[in-house]
């Protein structure tokens, strides 16, 4: 049994993608992962129950689902997944966790509830994996802390966070240092609680999903070029959310059959929400066939079904306006980089070395081992297009790179071994039977 576990977990944890898949008809990707999050957290918060249909049920989304059942708030679970209930207790009806609120390997989760946690003004501790308690956490600590928070970090900046009960906070005007809606979020919702206004000034435009679900749960939001406010006290009204497929999971699916589709690839209702179709704008610009059919909006969030043929790439120099709009699907489109013809340039994306690992590192140690040139730069990567071998991949434990690579076998001349592949299950559990229905060879 000890052996047949220890298997398990080693194949759970290993792909094999055979080289030579070609790509053909459709794939239905799972609901967005950032806007399953946000539902999960503002249906807590809200008065009355929240139906949530198409939540994603990866591992970052139950991170987060535990974390809010271990507040008080009960969440019930239909057919496999496909509706979920939140029972709202309302804005003040959160309670101290008797335990520490565990978010693996989501930043999201940990970010965001860090907000919620201390504007609630409850005493908490959030710890996660050994990647997420790598990852930087004064970026959210910081501004909390200007609004009455105390939160300790450890010395570096890292989880885990201790979050001390306290007073209620107090209304900021903050202006972003780096681009992120993570922390663009923590501070909006810990806004929610505190005295006054307060409002949150970003360099560039990033996902605004939060400020998009406030409006559909009934708080007024400002907007004001890239000024975001909100005024502490209003209450959220329960709300039905169906979430769009996630463009960062079909992200992988347009640069596979962008390479090797037969025919037109289709993926039906995928959010295309302008702050996160920057993927889209640096395939097109690199010479991907891709459109948009059937444009529609689901509970505030733009949708459409897209359509890609195969075409040739050629590289290019990102504009770094882009980076933010496409920050999660940069692995992949080093992917796209790799098989395009001539030089492809990433500036401006900096950010990439604090994910889930640092992307920029990770996917040239992958690359290089297919035979691809690349340089890296702190802020980015050039990637020379040309033929790709096969080989053995060290993923470190980051889905997304596991995914790329696994995208890239439609290339690749051998196999390529991708190593520690579980966190596929944190964004998209059925990628592997979903990849194989596409036609990869895995
Ligand atoms: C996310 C924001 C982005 C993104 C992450 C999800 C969100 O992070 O990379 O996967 O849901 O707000 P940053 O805010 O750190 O850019």
């Amino acid at each position: 049994m000890l052996i047949y576990r220890a298997y398990k977990k080693m194949s759970d944890d290993l792909l094999i993608a055979e080289s030579g898949g070609v790509l053909r008809g459709s794939v239905r990707v799972p609901g967005d992962k950032s806007i399953s999050h946000r539902a999960v957290m503002l249906g807590a918060l809200a008065d009355g129950v929240t139906e949530i249909r198409d939540c994603l049920m990866g591992e970052d989304v139950r991170a987060t689902m535990a974390a809010f059942r271990a507040l008080g708030i009960r969440i019930d679970e239909f057919d496999g997944g496909q509706l979920i209930q939140v029972h709202g207790n309302g804005l003040h009806g959160l309670k101290s966790p008797t335990a520490v609120l565990d978010c693996g390997n989501s930043g999201t989760s940990m970010r965001l509830l860090s907000g919620i946690v201390a504007g609630a003004g409850l005493g908490a501790t959030l710890t996660g994996d050994e990647s997420l308690c790598r990852r930087p956490m004064r970026r959210v600590v910081e501004p909390l802390a200007r609004m009455g928070a105390r939160i300790a970090t450890q010395a570096n900046g890292t989880p885990p966070l201790d979050v001390a009960a306290g007073p209620p906070l107090h209304g900021i005007d903050y202006t972003l240092p780096v681009a992120s809606a993570q922390v663009k979020s923590a501070v909006l919702l810990a806004g929610l609680f505190a005295s006054g206004e307060t409002s949150v000034t970003e360099p560039a435009p990033t996902r605004d999903h939060t400020e998009r679900m406030l409006a559909g749960f009934g708080v007024r939001v400002v907007r004001d070029g890239n000024r975001v406010a909100v005024v502490g006290g209003q209450r959220l009204t329960a709300t039905a959310i169906t979430v769009p497929a996630d463009i960062s999971s079909a992200a992988f699916f347009l640069v596979g059959a962008a390479l090797a589709a037969e025919g037109e690839f289709c993926l039906p209702a995928v959010g295309v929400n302008p702050t996160r179709t920057g993927v889209i704008e640096i395939l097109r610009l690199m010479g991907a066939s891709i459109t948009l059919q059937n444009q529609r909006e689901i509970g505030g969030e733009p949708v459409a079904d897209l359509r890609v043929r195969r075409a040739p790439l050629h590289g290019i120099d990102v504009p770094p306006a882009l980076v933010p709009l496409a920050i999660d699907e940069f692995p992949v489109l080093f992917i796209a980089a790799a098989a395009a013809r001539g030089r492809t340039r990433v500036t401006g994306a900096e950010e990439l070395r604090h994910k889930e690992s640092d992307r920029i590192e990770t996917m040239a140690a992958g690359l290089r081992c297919l035979g691809i040139q690349i340089e890296t730069f702190a802020d980015g990567i050039e990637i020379e297009g040309g033929p790709m071998g096969g080989g053995d991949i060290d993923s470190h434990g980051d889905h997304r790179i596991a995914m790329a690579f696994a995208m890239a076998s439609v290339l690749a001349a051998r196999p390529i071994t991708i190593q520690r592949c579980a966190a596929i299950a944190t964004s998209f559990p059925d990628f592997v039977p979903l990849a194989r229905q596409a036609g990869l060879r895995l």
